[in-house]
């Protein structure tokens, strides 16, 4: 065959071919075949030293003419076949299905309860203070009652920083910081991160607690029983009881624990002829501690000797965990979106 016919015949060939060819693959080794550098075109033109050098031009301009027929042939099945490959795709899209939606943040479930609660003292007038985390010695302790030798230093498991500087064990420091700041009458609030050298499944490094002081002429414990009453049945609901029990803190004297009725099985003690597993069949749970402000706390702070006040406090994971039924205290540090989520 001639070489200008060879050249022709290349045209049509690769055009059957492409005929067979549905994908991209396919279309590419065919490309390399026809028109790469050791394919078909090449080799035809390889043969150009055997030529008459006058016929020479005529085939090399036939030679890039059939270089850009077999290029346009090649390119234009490229376009349909990706073509159909959108179809497809568009035929296997479904735009009825929802969106995904983008996550949206939330306040943490502790910082909801910390606002839910002070919120109750703030509406009975208490007003929300805060304190250093990074607290000295003198305020955790000493000034609360606590001197160095004191055995009720021994209670806290402390994480110290210097040896009179420590991360706060309790939000009671801030007792004594408001009174130093403040002449009486006082009504503080003091939601606040706490730590202890303590981690096992009902401890937890660090805490929050809710301290509450309330000083004045004639206050009494009266006052104070009035105002967790309402404080717990806010909260809890207005058919919830409430008992104090003696106890000893060295800030407070006298000083209680508080107990609420159990929310899981209304006081009762057994849930559905099963012991309750969250009083342990007591019908009560503790919530927090209080008292009367032990004089030897207020000539610390240099309060007139005839007032008389009342102090609490509270962990807010403990109140929180009853009020939702949350059984596991490392749900509040996790940050696992399914829990935080709950409480959108
Ligand atoms: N500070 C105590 C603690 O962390 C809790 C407490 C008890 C605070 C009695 C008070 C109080 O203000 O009166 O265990």
């Amino acid at each position: 065959m001639d070489i200008l016919e060879t050249l022709d015949e290349l045209v049509d060939e690769t055009r059957r071919r492409l005929s067979d060819i549905a994908e991209e693959q396919a279309l590419e080794a065919l490309r390399i075949d026809v028109l790469g550098r050791k394919g078909r075109l090449s080799a035809i033109m390889g043969r150009l030293a055997e030529l008459d050098p006058a016929e020479r031009p005529k085939v090399g301009e036939k030679a890039n003419a059939v270089k850009q027929a077999c290029t346009d042939l090649i390119e234009t099945r490229r376009k349909d076949i990706a073509a159909r490959k959108e179809e497809e795709g568009l035929a296997r899209f479904d735009p009825t299905l929802p969106g995904r939606a983008p996550w949206q943040g939330s306040l943490h479930p502790t910082t909801c309860v910390i606002d839910q609660l002070c919120g109750v003292f703030v509406s009975m007038g208490f007003k929300a203070v805060s304190g250093p985390e990074v607290e000295h010695d003198y305020y955790n302790f000493e000034a609360l009652n606590m001197p160095a030798a004191h055995p009720a230093r021994d209670m806290q498991d402390t994480l110290y920083i210097t040896p009179t500087t420590l991360l706060r064990t309790h939000t009671s420091p801030v007792q004594i910081r408001s009174m130093l700041a403040s002449p009486p009458p006082l009504a503080v609030i003091v939601p606040g991160k706490v730590y202890r050298r303590d981690s096992d499944l009902t401890h937890t490094p660090m805490f929050h607690q809710i301290e509450g002081l309330l000083v004045g002429e004639g206050v009494t414990m009266a006052h104070l029983r009035g105002t967790l009453t309402t404080f717990v049945q806010a909260v809890f609901g207005a058919d919830t009881r409430i008992r104090f029990r003696p106890s000893f803190f060295p800030f407070t004297e006298p000083s209680a624990e508080v107990d609420i009725s159990c929310k899981l099985c209304g006081g009762t003690g057994n849930c559905d002829g099963e012991p309750c597993r969250v009083c342990k069949t007591t019908g009560w749970v503790e919530i927090l501690g209080c008292g009367m402000v032990d004089p030897a706390v207020f000539e610390a702070v240099d309060y007139p000797a005839d007032v008389t006040g009342f102090a609490f406090g509270l962990g807010v994971e403990r109140v929180a965990m009853l009020k939702y039924a949350i059984n596991d205290l490392r749900m509040f540090f996790e940050n696992d979106k399914r829990f935080l989520e709950q409480f959108l």
